[in-house]
């Protein structure tokens, strides 16, 4: 699997309502992924398939959509599932509504827990692997 050691290991808990998320990160981050919880994995997972062609791999954005650990660095969760709901209509450029999609709708919490944890900075940049406790858990 990867080289991560639990005695080098730096862990970030969230446990406020609004984002649930549990990262923890090799000391040298470049030598393997960071493992989350079953949600922000699952989160990341979808932001890769439905997001990520607009705003890139790591939320950070792309010359047509804005960088997420930015733009919702004030975000509430309400605010988040309503962009998502309805979709969001800029000046220059529009994102579409996925509200009744059936790849995203089923997933706005997952999401959430993704970019807050990427929005704090808890989760650097990169692919992530599911920490071990939740394998085989529910939800899947
Ligand atoms: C087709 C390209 C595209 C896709 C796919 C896309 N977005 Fe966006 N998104 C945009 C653009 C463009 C904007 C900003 C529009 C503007 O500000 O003019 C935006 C804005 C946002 C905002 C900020 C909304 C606000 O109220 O400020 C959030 C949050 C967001 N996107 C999340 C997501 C998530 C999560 C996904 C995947 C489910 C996603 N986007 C998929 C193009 C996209």
């Amino acid at each position: 699997m990867c080289g991560w050691q639990a005695g080098a290991a730096q862990s970030v808990a969230s446990d406020a309502a609004a984002a649930r998320y549990r990262v923890e990160c090799a000391a040298a981050p470049a030598a393997s992924a960071c493992r989350v919880d079953l949600a922000t994995y699952i989160g990341w997972r979808v932001f890769q398939a439905q997001c990520a062609t607009c705003h890139a791999a790591d939320a950070r954005g792309s010359s047509f959509a804005p960088d997420l650990t930015l733009r919702m660095s004030a975000m509430t969760q309400r605010q988040f599932f309503a962009a998502l709901d309805q979709g969001y209509f800029g000046s220059q450029s529009t994102m579409p509504p996925r509200g009744r999609d059936p790849n995203v709708a089923p997933y706005y919490d997952e999401l959430w827990s993704y970019l807050s944890a990427r929005v704090t900075g808890a989760l650097p940049a990169g692919p992530v692997e599911r920490l071990p406790e939740d394998e085989g858990g529910s939800g899947e």
